[in-house]
């Protein structure tokens, strides 16, 4: 097939309980990027679009008009990057995404939920203590940081679980979420940041529950989340004060890091929890 980027076909029926874990070999396929305007989601569109000479990359944001770094993507890649409207806030963008993606592709390789929200001027401070916790800021940070993806994933992925599709072949698919490892409970030594810890951990435990749900299916998907590293982008802007000499990646290292755990991603890592440099992450 001409257009078959992905090679799956070693895991093909290998269920995830199995023991056999055979490697993933990762060529393209046609992947979705949700939250791709700016930062990690965009350097995710932009090296899997690079890296591969073939495939195709949706990639999805709030403002596809405002997301200059898209549009010059669309410019150098016109063929094979689809740029498509979704606020996560807003279910109805969620599924007429979906809808049109089934139409013209059938079929998903990769998703890779990459939005996140951490502070908003006026809007959303990650808290420093339990008095300055509002419901308003719990609320949002769920909103966008686990509701949103969950349900991306639900409308993208479910409808799309047939092996095969419109003339793209794939034994395997992946959905990798951007988690962080301040959502980890098990590593939570300093407190604070309340609403945005409750929610990755929130993410954390509904992907790990779609995992095993996925895990079940006749179609394999493998589902990740991972933890990019401190990555020096508008998220971390207000915080990189104290991070460590070394310790700020830039997206470009951080995303390669992260597209080598998807490229070597294996059955038996379905709902694993990774950081940029594959060690596992504690819940
Ligand atoms: N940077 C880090 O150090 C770091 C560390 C750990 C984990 N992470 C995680 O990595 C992921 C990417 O972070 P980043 O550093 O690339 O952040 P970023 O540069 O601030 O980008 C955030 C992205 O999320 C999108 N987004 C926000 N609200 C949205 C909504 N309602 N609907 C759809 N998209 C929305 C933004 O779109 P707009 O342009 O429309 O706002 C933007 O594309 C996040 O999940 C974050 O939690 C980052």
């Amino acid at each position: 097939m001409a257009n078959s980027l992905f090679a799956f076909r070693s895991i093909r029926k290998v269920a995830f309980t199995s023991s056999a874990s055979a490697s993933v070999k990762w060529k393209g396929g046609v992947s979705l990027v949700q939250g791709a305007s700016r930062g990690i989601g965009l350097e995710f569109a932009k090296q899997l679009l690079e890296k591969n000479d073939k495939g195709c990359v949706i990639a999805t944001c709030r403002n596809p008009n405002g997301a200059t770094g898209l549009l010059d993507l669309k410019n150098r890649f016109p063929e094979r990057l689809d740029v498509l409207q979704l606020d996560l806030t807003v279910e109805s963008t969620i599924e007429a995404s979906a809808k049109s993606i089934k139409e013209k592709y059938g079929c998903l390789n990769l998703l890779i939920n990459a939005s996140g929200i951490l502070s908003i001027p006026n809007v959303l401070q990650p808290e420093t203590t339990l008095n300055k916790v509002e419901k308003s800021s719990l609320m949002l940070a769920y909103e966008v940081n686990a509701v949103g993806p969950i349900l991306v994933i639900k409308q993208h992925m479910s409808p799309l679980l047939k092996v095969g599709g419109t003339g793209i072949e794939r034994d395997v698919a992946v959905v990798a979420n951007l988690s962080a490892r301040v959502g980890s409970i098990g590593d939570n030594r300093l407190g604070g940041w309340h609403s945005y810890r409750a929610s990755k951990a929130a993410l954390n435990q509904l992907t790990k529950s779609v995992s095993v749900e996925f895990g079940r299916k006749k179609d394999p998907v493998i589902c990740i989340l991972l933890h990019p590293g401190t990555v020096d982008t508008d998220l971390s802007r207000p915080f990189q004060r104290n991070v460590p000499e070394g310790k700020l990646f830039t997206k470009e290292f951080s995303v390669q890091k992260l597209l080598n755990i998807i490229n070597n991603i294996k059955s038996h890592d379905n709902g694993k929890f990774f950081a940029w440099d594959g060690q596992e992450i504690p819940w």
